[in-house]
């Protein structure tokens, strides 16, 4: 791999690949993204941006070690879960990473299945994909773009809603992303969840997690992990907020990584008239998907 090393003086650069915005040196990378070898006994993380993936990442986390949060709190999110498209400079690249971490692994992407590397499908490996509703995932997105300089700069809101809209944002467009999904979920060992459920039942998706994961874990292992993995609680944890990320990437007065963690918080955000174009826009990008239904503004 190329010397790592950039001047966040600048934000990152970006280019298509694939039809997708992504950050230069993934772009640089994508021939040996696109084969990455996964192993059999992978757990696969993936998300949108924003979705809840490190909420997801820690409850997984929390699973695996049956619920001991010294275990979990052995090293920040981004060092447990190597991101296998994330090359950024002054921090590293997931790839090789994950090349270079024993089995069994957990990893994190936030592909849409169609670019995904085929060997996580040709595998069989597991796979936990978790959805959050369009508006509150833009407005989270918007708010991280502002404070993380490995992301292009989001403009104003206003500008920001449109580039969303258009999928002119990195990973691509929302829509496409959680109904190619969705859409394959039955054709392979897909867990597809929604951050709205994990907000109101975080029991019953956490043992739905553990279930498919193959843990039995007893009510007061789940009641700890429920704990452990509330807003506040993970919001204090260095080992899950990214403060460890170094404060000229990642400028957390600006935006926090942990922002509010709530349900509609796009309402603060959006006028009426980005709210009925958004609407109309929806219909038309939603209406082939029985997703759809699965959302409520
Ligand atoms: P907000 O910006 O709306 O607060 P990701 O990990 O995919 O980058 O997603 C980050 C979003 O998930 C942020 O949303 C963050 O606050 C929220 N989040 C992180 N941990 C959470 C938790 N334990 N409970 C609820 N939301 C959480």
């Amino acid at each position: 791999m190329e010397d790592l090393t950039l001047d966040w003086q600048e934000r990152i650069s970006v280019d298509y690949v694939g039809g997708m915005l992504q950050p230069t040196p993934t772009c640089e990378a994508w021939d040996q993204i696109c084969n990455f070898q996964a192993r059999p006994d992978d757990l696969l993380i993936s998300t949108y941006p924003k979705a809840g993936t490190t909420w997801t990442q820690e409850i997984v986390d929390l699973i695996q070690n049956d619920g001991n949060v010294d275990k979990s709190q052995r090293a920040p999110t981004h060092i447990r879960f190597p991101f296998i498209e994330w090359i950024i400079p002054s921090i590293g690249s997931g790839l090789e990473q994950a090349n270079a971490m024993p089995s069994p692994r957990t990893i994190k992407t936030h592909l849409p299945i169609h670019l995904l590397p085929p060997s996580f499908l040709e595998k069989n490996c597991k796979i936990i994909y978790v959805a959050r509703n369009a508006k509150d995932n833009m407005v989270s997105y918007y708010h991280f773009q502002r404070m993380n300089k490995a992301l292009p700069a989001p403009g104003t809101w206003e500008e920001y809603f449109e580039s969303f809209l258009m999928g002119k944002v990195c990973w691509g467009s929302w829509h496409d992303h959680v109904k190619g999904w969705w859409k394959a979920k039955d054709q392979h060992r897909i867990l597809y969840l929604f951050y709205e459920d994990m907000k109101k039942n975080p029991k019953h998706e956490i043992r739905k997690m553990a279930e498919f994961i193959g843990k039995d874990l007893d009510d007061k292992v789940l009641d700890k992990i429920v704990h452990q993995t509330t807003f506040d609680v993970m919001k204090q944890n260095p080992m899950a907020n990214y403060s460890s990320i170094p404060n000229e990437i990642m400028n957390h007065s600006i935006s926090p990584f942990m922002r509010k963690g709530t349900i509609g918080d796009w309402k603060n955000h959006f006028t009426v008239a980005q709210n009925e174009i958004f609407d109309e826009d929806y219909k038309k990008k939603m209406t082939d998907s029985s997703l759809a239904s699965h959302f409520q503004f």
